[in-house]
């Protein structure tokens, strides 16, 4: 290869960068909103089983895979098997997962900036008004909003590995980390927050089914970006001297408590304002909680703090949220543009310049199909139910297939590369590892275990979305 690949500066900037694509709307809006409706800390408890001895072991295998091969998605799976055209077709998988999730993230991110603008003009009551979000995602002054935002995401990706991404989660994962704190002690001082709390935490086991041990499965892989070719990817700009075990670590707990710490935010706010909320009409899409819902919540504030002290703890919110989806965006179009680097020998400018290309042409019709185009909005239907272009790629490549690419990683390492080539890459770095209780469950859980687990929730998904 003739360029120098990117690279983190440190350890602590590839923790940053992982958990800025981590730490997004998964944390914020639906890991609340699931663990409330699931049975409290009851969902919580299952959840954070999964972490540890699902997804943990997944995310150290691809990170492992990216360092060993130092290529993208494909390029690990073909250099890792030497060469297989098998399993390089495999990889494309986690190359078309990626391509696919920006392109739908790329639509609710401009949704954010609208939302932002409008606040900012002190729109708040707008927003809150039941119309206003059917108005605002069928309005062809979107594509002005996106021309902004994406001219913006491929600028910090052309920055490259170091310069851009890392420099962007250097800035933007503490000022967020800041701003739900700050924002989560004011609303726990509001009257009522305790319901909430209440809520949130009480475990309740009668509220536990099957459906809800595979939605905090599906919901921690996502979380993590796992299944995505992210951490492949991330694992190949990682350093040889760091270890994975440790880093990898450091961003589940970082991910996981952000997460943790949205539902103290997210539901007293909504029992503080609304004590006769049922939770059984929150909206079971973040979509719908974060744009229709929670502008209602921030407007009623204004009887406690005036409308402008509304407004302004809406536009923090708005604002946490923004940071937390433009670090993720930025994550998930570094995938298939170092697959251009790779594979195509393309420079960074031009794999940037390609894939922006790339995304525009596929983000146009997600942007048309609500309302602005009736061939788009109303695209097909399954499951009885009619969807829009938005939605097959919403359905397909994020409600269903990041398990999938679990699956494929596990099978992968476990029988082609073999534990012992896995094992021989999480040694380097990382003193610890070799004869450690966690490895000796790698080597029992990632061929068998894991695999099934993750299989089966894919199966399940298949059925509940598609028959
Ligand atoms: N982990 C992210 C979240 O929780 C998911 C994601 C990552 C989505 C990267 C898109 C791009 O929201």
């Amino acid at each position: 290869m003739s360029q120098a690949r990117g690279q983190f500066s440190s350890k602590l900037g590839f923790i940053l960068a992982a958990a800025g694509s981590a730490v997004g709307l998964g944390n914020l809006v639906a890991f609340p909103v699931m663990a409330s409706k699931n049975g409290g800390a009851a969902f919580l408890i299952i959840y954070l089983l999964f972490v540890a001895f699902i997804c943990y072991p997944v995310m150290m295998a691809e990170i492992a895979m990216g360092r060993r091969a130092k290529r993208n998605p494909v390029g690990a799976f073909d250099a890792i098997s030497g060469g297989s055209a098998k399993w390089r077709l495999t990889g494309m998988l986690a190359i078309i997962t990626p391509f696919m999730i920006a392109v739908f993230y790329t639509v609710i991110t401009v949704w954010l900036v609208v939302y932002l603008k409008e606040l900012a003009g002190g729109g708040l009551d707008r927003l809150s008004q039941e119309e206003t979000f059917g108005e605002i995602v069928a309005a062809p002054s979107l594509f002005g909003y996106a021309i902004v935002l994406l001219v913006g995401v491929f600028l910090i990706l052309l920055g490259g590995v170091k310069g851009g991404i890392e420099r962007l989660a250097r800035v933007l994962m503490p000022t967020l980390a800041v701003m739900l704190v700050a924002l989560t002690l004011f609303v726990l001082t509001l009257e009522g927050a305790s319901a909430g709390i209440a809520y949130y935490l009480v475990p309740d086991f009668t509220k536990m089914s099957l459906s809800t041990v595979n939605g905090a499965l599906s919901q921690a892989f996502f979380s993590l970006s796992l299944g995505m070719g992210i951490l492949i990817t991330y694992g190949s700009y990682f350093s040889r001297e760091d270890s994975i075990p440790g880093s990898a670590r450091t961003v589940a707990v970082m991910d996981t408590s952000i997460a943790f710490f949205a539902g103290l935010l997210i539901l007293p706010a909504i029992f503080a304002f609304d004590p006769n909320t049922n939770t059984d009409d929150l909206s079971t899409s973040s979509v719908g909680l974060i744009f229709s819902f929670l502008p209602k919540i921030f407007l009623s504030m204004q009887a406690a703090v005036g409308y402008l002290g509304a407004t302004i703890v809406a536009i923090v919110f708005f604002l946490l949220v923004f940071f937390a989806a433009l670090t993720s965006l930025v994550s998930i179009i570094e995938i298939p543009i170092s697959y251009w680097i790779d594979e195509f020998k393309m420079t960074r400018r031009k794999a940037v310049l390609t894939q922006a290309v790339l995304l525009t042409l596929f983000a146009i019709p997600a942007t048309l199909s609500f309302g602005m185009s009736e061939f788009f909005t109303s695209f097909t239907s399954y499951g009885g139910l009619s969807k829009s272009f938005f939605d097959v790629v919403y359905d397909v490549f994020y409600e269903t297939i990041l398990p999938l690419v679990g699956f494929t990683v596990c099978l992968f390492t476990a029988y082609r590369w073999k534990m012992s080539g896995l094992t021989s890459e999480l040694i380097i770095g990382d003193d610890n590892y070799e004869g450690s209780l966690l490895q000796r469950y790698l080597n029992f859980a990632l061929g068998t275990i894991i695999p099934l687990v993750l299989f089966s929730v894919f199966v399940s998904t298949v059925i509940q979305i598609y028959l």
